[in-house]
Formats: C-alpha cells, sequence, structure tokens
C-alpha cells in the first residue's frame, strides 16, 4: 500500500500569485465559489504511514506542514519530523527551496540526479542542511531503488526515476545554447511503487511533450499525477501576464491536438489527476467550460491536502 498526500497542487507562484491579478487569481483572491487556494507542488508518499518523502520541497514547505497533521513533530518533546526524505525531479525555484525550510539538524535524505545534486553543491545556502546530518544521494536513471532514511531504514517505498523531455531551471538557463543548455537529467519523473509490487504510480510535474516511449511507459497505468500547467499554450500572454508560451517554459498544455487530455486518450490510465497548475488555468475554477472538459476526459484536478490510498 501506498499513502499519497498532495502538499501543494498549483505550479510556480501558487494559485492566487502574489503580484497576478489575471481573472482566475481574481476570482480565487475574492474566495468565490468553487475556488480555493493552492500551494506550489509538492506530494509526500509513505508505504507505513509513519515515515514520510517528500516529491519536491515547494517554498511554501512549513505552510504545508503546518495544514497537515500526518507531517508534524510527534514525539512529545524535542525534536522530531515524519519527514525523512526528499526526492527531486528538477532544480526549479518551486521544487528545490523548500529543502530550506527543513534545516538545520534533522536526518534526512535527499535524492536527485548528480545535475540536479550539483546545483545544491553549488548553492551555497543549502549547506544550511547540515551535511553531518542529511545525506545527498544521486539517483541512476530507470533503476528502481529502494527509498532509505538517513540512518539506512528501509521504507517499502520503490522509485524509478526517468528523464522526460523538458528544460533545465528557468534561473539556470544559458541563452545561447540549444535548449537553453538543458540536458536530459535536468528533467525527470518517477514510476513510485510499493515494495511488495502491489500499488505503483506516476509522479511527473513537469513534461514538455509526450513521444511515444513516453505514452508506452504510462500506458494502463493505476494512477498519474501529470503537469497540469497550462490549459492553452498562449495562456499568460492571452492573460497580459507574461510573455511565455507552454513551450517556451517546457510544459506541454493540457488542451489542443497535441495536449495532455488529447494524449492520454488512448493510453487506458485508471486515474488521472493534474498537479503543478498555474495560476491563470480556468480548470482551477469549478464548474468552467474548461474544467469541465477536463473532467469529462476523465481528469481529475489536485487540490491541496488531497488524500490518495493505493
Ligand atoms: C516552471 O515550472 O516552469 C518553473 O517553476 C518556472 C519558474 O521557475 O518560475
Ligand atoms: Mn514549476
Ligand atoms: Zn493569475
Amino acid at each position: 500500500m501506498l499513502k499519497i498526500l498532495v502538499l501543494g497542487s498549483g505550479a510556480g507562484g501558487g494559485s492566487p500569485q502574489w503580484n497576478c491579478d489575471c481573472p482566475v487569481c481574481r476570482k480565487v483572491r475574492a474566495g468565490e465559489p468553487g475556488t480555493v487556494r493552492r500551494t506550489q507542488s509538492s506530494i509526500a508518499v509513505s508505504a507505513d504511514g509513519d515515515n514520510w518523502f517528500l516529491c519536491n520541497a515547494s517554498p511554501d514547505l512549513g505552510q504545508q506542514i503546518i495544514s497537515i497533521p500526518a507531517l508534524q513533530a510527534n514525539c512529545d518533546s524535542g525534536r522530531h519530523s515524519p519527514i525523512v526524505g526528499a526526492v527531486l525531479t528538477n532544480g526549479d525555484v518551486d521544487h528545490v527551496t523548500g529543502l530550506l525550510t527543513l534545516r538545520e539538524s534533522h536526518p534526512l535524505a535527499v535524492y536527485a540526479t548528480g545535475r540536479v545534486q550539483k546545483v545544491l553543491k553549488d548553492n551555497k545556502i543549502f549547506n544550511v542542511l547540515n551535511p553531518d546530518f542529511v545525506e545527498r544521494r544521486a539517483m541512476e536513471m530507470d533503476t528502481p531503488l529502494e527509498l532509505k532514511t538517513k540512518e539506512g531504514k528501509a521504507s517499502g517505498v520503490i522509485i524509478e526515476p526517468f528523464t522526460v523531455p523538458g528544460k533545465i531551471a528557468l534561473w539556470l538557463e544559458d541563452e545561447t545554447a540549444e535548449n537553453f543548455g538543458s540536458q536530459p537529467e535536468d528533467t525527470i519523473a518517477l514510476k513510485i511503487s510499493s515494495a511488495d509490487g502491489a500499488s505503483t504510480f506516476f509522479y511527473m510535474p513537469g513534461v514538455a511533450e509526450m513521444p511515444p516511449e513516453l505514452a508506452e511507459r504510462l500506458s494502463g497505468a493505476s494512477l498519474v499525477f501529470f503537469d497540469g500547467t497550462l490549459w492553452n499554450d498562449d495562456e499568460m500572454k492571452n492573460n497580459q501576464v507574461g510573455v511565455k508560451t507552454g513551450e517556451r517554459m517546457g510544459h506541454m498544455s493540457n488542451s489542443g491536438d497535441d495536449g495532455t487530455i488529447a494524449c492520454f486518450a488512448p493510453l487506458g490510465v485508471k486515474r488521472k489527476i493534474f498537479i503543478h497548475i498555474n495560476n491563470t488555468n480556468p480548470i482551477l475554477i469549478e464548474g468552467t467550460p474548461e474544467r469541465t472538459e477536463a473532467e469529462a476526459a476523465g481528469w481529475e484536478v489536485s487540490y491541496d491536502g488531497m488524500e490518495v490510498t493505493l
């Protein structure tokens, strides 16, 4: 069995975003019916309900822990946390800066690709994760690995990381290089299973496109949490909140002939849940035509605090 908690369902900036007055942010900020606020994307996974691993660590992690009792200290006195590790899917601000909230002397294992581990190493502020207490482990692609606590205790959670089409973190882009200097291990997704093999799901908060080999990998899956960033590739421009398309940001859109809903239609995935949803995306509001279309195609829109047992 696996327990999954959605800590944050929003993309970078959350919903509403602090400086955004797009139609969706305006409605969410006003608390209109059919809206909820969202923090930045992250889930927590556990096989035993006691030891939890974060998949990505958002800048909202402190607030997320305050909202979710399963992640709070419970040892009667002194310091304790059920969070025993974190697995990173890229080096984006919305996925790594929560590590700073986990400072300082708490035993943790941080899993990431060699590329992302280098990003953490090169940024000395991450040394607030005291190396005496926090072990940084590199992940090999396409190689199943049982997550362990810093002390080496087996968790019952197996991850298999694999590269997906994507882009290097925005703040690391090299304008002069092809695809801004992105390398395969800059953006990965996770296949997460229970050690007994009975439960398996995918966590994929950033995916730029769906090549045939990725579609094949996902075919028939029980559950996929998938990049829900934008409904339309041009959504940021249309809302006058930015100039970048989804394609430029490394995110495939929900709608359209090459979009996520169309790509998943033939795959027979049993449960499909959007996560990492940008504040401009109309699927964030219940009852919009876009939300209705996504739901009619079998998609769920994750929300902060959502619980899934698999
Ligand atoms: C993304 O998902 O594209 C990034 O989180 C963007 C950002 O760093 O703001
Ligand atoms: Mn993001
Ligand atoms: Zn907005």
